[in-house]
């Protein structure tokens, strides 16, 4: 197979390229370079997708399947023009394009927000409508028959530089006070749902042989963030107490939700978001993704996260001293 990666410098694209050339298939990969290198073996043509003929090199060639891991529209819709000879177009998107993130079980049936208008998207508030424009954008070129649109959900395992996934298995491992306490949020039943980026890139894969189509929730299965939170556990061999936090002393004290500085990851007090993580995966499963199970991905992170440096500056979670701190102020109370 004649794989083009629209990305390939960073993480899932990376692990697509990496896996790909262990399947002794053919990758190129065309991007910046600005987010880091390919894999060996996989060649990097170096390009601007915001240039009107940034894929100019590589029109002219014929490609079994395009793995396309952009979110400005504009990108994908030259894509489309200048690539429309492709075998199969596979697009990476996201849980973020669905109307409703509130109702659990929905599948790739429930309804889209309305896309962007605009070719660029300006920040980040708009990723979900911007996915969706990428998303029409390649239906429209290619025709349901010829392309794939994945529509991932939280993404995690080794290489997650947002921090998110690892946090709760680093944090277990390396608590910031004696007696081994870690704060967490009183939310039981929250879903959690995550992917593992080797599975996902492999079943991408699997998608570009088999020049598989149509559109998947490609998301791992939900497991209640307290079967989560014990499965960190397990893999960090922790033994302390659990301290739980309800949300308002939680806002009061300024810790955010989710994700970012200063955040407990993967919490999310609003039940009107709790249905992003609880999305039906049945249709991708039946089209051959395989998962491997939460202990595996959270081991994998753990090691990748003490390699990482257990002190840096992480992108998502407390930080030693803020926990401690949180602790204790809790503890005053
Ligand atoms: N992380 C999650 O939990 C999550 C959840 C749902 C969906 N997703 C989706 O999963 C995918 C993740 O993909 P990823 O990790 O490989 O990539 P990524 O972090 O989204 O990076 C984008 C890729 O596109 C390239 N790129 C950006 N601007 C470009 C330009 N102007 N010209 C050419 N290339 C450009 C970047 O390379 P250079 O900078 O080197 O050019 C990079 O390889 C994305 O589609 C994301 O939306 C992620």
């Amino acid at each position: 197979m004649r794989l083009l990666i629209l990305g390939g410098t960073a993480w899932l694209g990376y692990e697509v390229a990496r896996q790909v050339l262990e399947r002794r298939h053919e990758v190129t990969c065309l991007a910046r370079g600005e987010a880091g290198p390919v894999p060996t073996g996989a060649s990097l043509l170096k390009a601007d997708r915001d240039e009107e003929h940034g894929l100019e090199r590589v029109a002219h060639s014929q490609w079994d399947a395009v793995l396309d891991v952009a979110r400005q529209p504009g990108q994908v819709k030259r894509a489309v023009r200048d690539l429309r000879s492709a075998g199969n177009y596979v697009f990476v998107s996201s849980g973020n394009v669905y109307a409703d993130q509130g109702p659990l079980g929905q599948d790739e049936d429930a309804p889209l927000l309305a896309p962007i208008e605009s070719d660029v998207m300006e920040t980040m508030d708009s990723y979900g409508p911007a996915k969706v424009a990428c998303e029409q954008a390649v239906l429209e070129s290619f025709g349901p028959e010829h392309c794939l649109i994945a529509s991932a959900g939280l993404i995690g395992g080794p290489g997650d530089t947002f921090g998110r996934t690892g946090y709760w298995p680093l944090r277990f491992a390396h608590p910031s006070v004696e007696d081994g306490s870690v704060l967490i949020p009183d939310a039981p039943s929250l879903p959690t749902q995550i992917i593992d980026v080797r599975d996902f890139a492999s079943w991408l894969i699997d998608c570009c042989e088999q020049q598989l189509t149509g559109v998947y929730n490609a998301m791992g299965d939900t497991h209640l963030f307290n079967d989560h939170l014990a499965a960190a556990q397990a893999v960090a061999a922790h033994q302390g107490p659990l301290v739980r936090a309800e949300t308002p002393w939680l806002r009061e004290e300024g810790v955010s939700e989710w994700s970012g500085p200063k955040s407990l990851p993967l919490w999310l007090a609003d039940k009107d978001w709790w249905g992003m993580n609880a999305r039906s995966n049945e249709r991708a499963k039946a089209a051959g993704l395989t998962l491997r199970p939460l202990e595996e991905t959270l081991r994998a992170v753990l090691a990748w996260e003490e390699n990482e440096g257990i002190e840096r500056q992480r992108n998502a979670g407390l930080s030693r001293k803020e926990e401690a701190g949180l602790l204790s102020a809790l503890t005053a109370r």
